[in-house]
């Protein structure tokens, strides 16, 4: 019986364990034998691996985190480190490895490839941040949770005649930030993929409560600044009363949406059939509501784009 291994590496996201068992429930059936490698790539360098069976997968669809657990590996990006997980796996015999995490995530199991392991990437990151897939696993839960954030932050800045300045996660990708911010209808989105003057916008802010507004919600990714150095700058351009509030990790919690369910039914189903038609070196995403894969050299030679219309769309809503 083939062997596939599975592993989530990097910082978790919600729907990581829908696909861990959308993966081994598809293998199953289709007669592999399927395993679980602990703690990412630092597991398959410590051989903590794993069997998986259907029940092993149970009661795990509707929650948020990997219960195969992650980590970020420095020693795995050396060839020393990749030399113990070849051995590792070749002692286990297994031929196939399913990746689940982002950038860095796909990096190791691209090194691993290049030295004749068979890998496959899921995108695995809040951030959706991956080239060449239109979401990325957890993305639209963390667009949920940031929203709720939101509508409570309003209750009480509404109360105190406040401006709200939010600050999510994302690294250098403005994505969570503008499209929370559209379905939350902030006054503001400041975000690494565009330029901003925040005298305009503190302007913009006065004005609204000139004209009765009862309190704001400016939006700032965290790769474009932190909320405390906006909230301050807002207060000396302005003479509005501001607090800074940073999401952090509350972010990558709670229950996947059904949406990422779905998404990752479908690209844990499809990995498996990639894997019996020979189809390697890959990572999986969604364009046009389509399961899709590409090399992993073409995602690295990519580049992941903000969606521009997104932010037309917005500017013409505040
Ligand atoms: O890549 C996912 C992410 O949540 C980023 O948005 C954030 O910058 C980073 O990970 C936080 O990393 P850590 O969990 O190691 O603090």
């Amino acid at each position: 019986m083939e062997k596939i291994a599975v592993l989530t590496s990097g910082g978790d996201s919600q729907g990581m364990n829908s696909a861990i068992r959308a993966i081994v429930r598809t293998g199953i059936a289709h007669g592999f034998e399927m395993i679980g490698v602990r703690r990412g790539f630092k597991g398959l360098m410590e051989n903590d691996f794993i069997t998986l069976g259907t029940s092993d997968v149970s009661d795990i669809l509707y929650r948020g985190g990997t219960f195969l657990q992650s980590a970020r590996s420095d020693e795995f990006k050396t060839e020393a480190g990749q030399n113990k997980a070849i051995n590792n796996l070749h002692e286990h015999g297994i031929e196939h490895l399913v990746v689940i995490g982002g950038d860095g995530s796909y990096r190791g199991a691209q090194a691993l490839f290049n030295r004749g392991i068979k890998t496959y990437g899921l995108p695995g990151t809040i951030d959706n941040d991956i080239p060449l897939t239109d979401y990325t696993i957890g993305f639209d839960t963390t667009l949920n949770v940031v929203t709720n954030a939101i509508s409570n932050l309003r209750d009480t800045m509404s109360s105190h005649e406040r401006v709200s300045v939010i600050e999510v996660m994302g690294r250098s990708c403005g994505d969570i930030a503008l499209q929370a911010g559209i379905s939350s209808g902030v006054d503001a989105v400041l975000i690494p993929e565009f330029e901003w003057d925040i005298k305009e916008i503190s302007d913009q802010l006065a004005k609204g409560f000139q004209r009765g507004k009862t309190h704001s919600i400016v939006m700032v990714a965290e790769g474009a600044g932190t909320a405390e150095d906006v909230a301050s700058l807002i207060e000396k351009h302005s003479d509005l009363d501001t607090r800074p509030t940073v999401l952090g990790h509350i972010q990558r919690g709670g229950i996947p949406t059904a949406f990422d369910r779905i998404f990752t039914s479908r690209m844990g189903h499809k990995v498996i059939e990639l894997i019996e038609n020979e189809i390697t070196g890959v990572a999986l995403g969604m364009e046009k509501n389509e399961i899709t894969y590409h090399s992993f050299d073409d995602i690295f030679d990519s580049e992941n784009v903000v969606d521009k219309h997104l932010y037309q769309i917005f500017q013409d809503l505040i």
